[in-house]
């Protein structure tokens, strides 16, 4: 019989520090998530050298969590899995320390993987019975990207954004109408509780899958200031709209080229109702199945980054000690 192998995942990229313990890749046996949300909140954005010391302040005792969870022991690990870019530098030098010393420790492999790829991984742990190819939006904080997810360690990118990322602009233009970071999820919320009745620009590439977003979050910039008494559910049944439009249209034209039959949604920002609710409908009108992962695992944490470390590891991609941070690693 075939022996499991198990993945400590870790993540420490931006502001949450995670580790998770998976097996075989698609199982989730533990997924502990420290959250610094709350201590960046009142600086309306994450300070990278805050967020540094608290990933040295919690990555011990997250793992213990993280191996107590899931019932084993250091022992029992067979892959050590962490993220090295792309990302804050300072934190994600944490994870990428804390992953070699243990991996040096327990002589056991060490696998690098790359954030982006880890938030595709997370539908694998959602959907048991999702398997390449497909077509990947990925939708984040910090990217947009839409990817022909050819194999497990395949990528093409067929678009990605050319200024802003989709999550960026949400939680600036909602930091600029006071809600707090991070704004996507009240954008979200809010949004339902008005019209999309304020006419916003869509930008479009000729020949091009790129995005823009910087256009549109100026534009609710200037409208707030013009105007601060803007009904605020408006503005942001507005700007999701038109930003989802963009996703809508670049995805639709990306389907018809590359003709796949299946869609997964990644990042951040696809725990968004609204944008969920608008694939649902392209995949009816495009009779494509539509994926995305389950809400806990949208938001950054260390289950998707072991599982898309596990099916690198089966591809042979291992590093060694000199495994170093990238902050600007490409997909
Ligand atoms: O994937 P993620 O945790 O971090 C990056 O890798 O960048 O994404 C964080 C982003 C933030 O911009 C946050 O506002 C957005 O995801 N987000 C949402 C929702 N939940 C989180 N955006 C829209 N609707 C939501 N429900
Ligand atoms: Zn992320």
């Amino acid at each position: 019989m075939k022996k499991d192998i198990i993945t400590l995942g870790i993540e420490s990229s931006c502001d949450e520090t995670s580790v998770a313990v998976v097996r075989n890749g698609r199982e989730v046996l533990s997924n502990v998530i420290n959250s610094q949300i709350e201590i960046h909140k009142r600086f309306g954005g994450v300070v990278p050298e805050i967020a540094s010391r608290n990933h040295v302040e919690a990555i011990s005792s997250v793992t213990k969590e993280a191996l107590e969870q899931a019932g084993i022991e250091f022992s029992d690990i067979d892959v050590i899995a962490c993220t090295y870019g792309p990302g804050l530098v300072g934190a994600l030098l944490v994870g990428v320390a804390y992953a070699k010393a243990l991996s040096y420790a327990l002589n056991k492999p060490l696998v690098g993987v790359n954030h982006i790829q880890g938030h595709i991984a997370a539908n694998y742990i959602t959907h048991k019975e999702l398997k390449p190819p497909f077509l990947c939006t990925i939708i984040s904080g910090g990217h947009t990207h839409l990817v022909h997810i050819k194999d497990y360690t395949d990528f093409e990118i067929l678009g990605k954004t050319r200024d802003d990322a989709i999550g960026e602009a949400f939680d600036k233009v909602a930091r600029v109408i006071g809600l707090q970071y991070p704004g996507g999820p009240k954008i979200d919320k809010l949004g339902k509780e008005g019209q999309p009745n304020i006419e916003l620009p869509h930008t479009y590439f000729e020949d091009s899958l790129d995005f823009s977003f910087s256009g549109i979050k100026t534009a609710i910039l200037n409208l707030h200031h013009k105007n601060p008494d803007v009904n605020k559910a408006d503005l942001c049944a507005s700007f999701q709209k038109t930003a989802t439009d963009m996703l809508i249209t670049n995805t639709k034209k990306a389907i018809r080229k590359l003709d796949v039959n299946k869609i997964a949604l990644a990042g951040g920002v696809s725990a968004s109702d609204y944008i969920r609710k608008r694939f649902e409908e392209l995949g009816k009108e495009e009779n494509v199945e539509i994926y995305y992962p389950e809400l806990k695992l949208c938001t950054d944490n260390a289950a998707m980054i072991a599982s898309a470390g596990y099916y690198n590891y089966l591809a042979g991609n291992t590093a060694d000690l000199s495994l170093n941070a990238i902050p600007n690693l490409k997909i």
